[in-house]
């Protein structure tokens, strides 16, 4: 077998998701593309706003020199400035442009974001049930993804959680608004799972890092409010992109912030700088400017 083993089981293991896509393709050709809602890749339905168009034709016009060339790894300065000030208010805390970093959509910031924390065999709980590209990312960087059960409602259990944290956890991560259930992370539950996870922490004499991974932060409806961890947990990471709420996954624009007050928030933000580059993905795309 020319190809890796581990890779041959992934593929064979993952294969109903590309065979959900295709087959909703043929469902749409059969039944008409109005009838057929397609889930299966979570590609927005609705197009970009009017302003990404404007933006992105106008950046096209630009001549000014160096549009087009690398940028600093972290992605350019005033663009990290204006989403940590559009950021601060909802996360309760005063961020600054060196705490944020520009990735690669949200899937590009969980991988630099495991990258930089993982040693071989560390630990990385997921709820139940949960966005399956998390099983492949901690695998590309050694960890091991250690799926929890959640409530009959799929909102958290904290017992089932207390019961799968040990010495070798190392992270957390939670998504809410939720793929594929929908649930939505209540205040309430946000500061139990902060208390949990800092009892646990202080007990390890280590932090237990919580990654927020939130693309769908922005969705939600009928005056749900979507709490950012940020508020409620230091040792917390907030990735998000502008692949959902304003419906650009082909144009990979994402962020991942770091709490300021984190754990070895310095050497975690250098290392999440250098893991852009390290994973080839040498730093955000340029051409539009994102909208926060
Ligand atoms: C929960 C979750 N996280 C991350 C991603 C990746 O999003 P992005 O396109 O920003 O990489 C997705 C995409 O569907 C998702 O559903």
């Amino acid at each position: 077998m020319a190809i890796s083993q581990k890779v041959t089981g992934f593929m064979e293991n993952s294969s109903w998701i590309r065979k959900m896509f295709e087959e909703g393709i043929r469902l749409k050709k059969e039944f008409g593309e109005e009838n057929v809602f397609d889930l299966s890749l979570g590609n927005p339905v609705i197009e970009p706003p009017d302003e990404v168009r404007k933006a992105l034709i106008e950046s096209a016009r630009d001549e000014s020199p160096g549009l087009h060339r690398y940028m600093p790894n972290a992605g350019f300065a005033d663009v990290r400035a204006a989403i940590a000030e559009s950021l601060s208010p909802e996360c309760k805390v005063v961020l600054s442009a060196n705490d944020v970093v520009m990735v690669c959509g949200a899937a590009g910031g969980l991988n630099i974001t495991l990258k930089t924390l993982l040693d071989p065999g560390d630990e990385v709980i997921i709820f139940t049930p949960y966005f399956v590209e998390y099983l492949f990312y901690a695998d590309n960087h050694g960890g091991k993804a250690v799926a929890v059960p959640t409530l009959d409602d799929f909102r958290l259990d904290f017992e089932a959680l207390q019961n799968a944290l040990n010495e070798k956890t190392k992270a957390v991560i939670i998504n809410s608004p939720n793929n594929p259930t929908g649930v939505v992370y209540s205040r309430q539950e946000l500061q139990e799972l902060a208390r949990v996870l800092k009892a646990h922490s202080d007990k390890l004499g280590k932090a237990v890092y919580l990654i927020s991974d939130d693309p769908y932060k922005k969705i939600t409806f009928d005056g749900v409010e979507a709490p950012n961890i940020m508020e409620f947990y230091q040792n917390s990471i907030y990735i998000t992109s502008h692949s959902k709420d304003i419906a650009l996954p082909g144009e990979r624009i994402g962020f991942v912030v770091v709490h300021p007050q984190c754990e070895s928030a310095g050497p975690l933000m250098a290392g999440l700088i250098f893991c852009n580059r390290a994973l080839g993905f040498v730093k955000v795309p340029a051409l539009i400017p994102p909208v926060v």
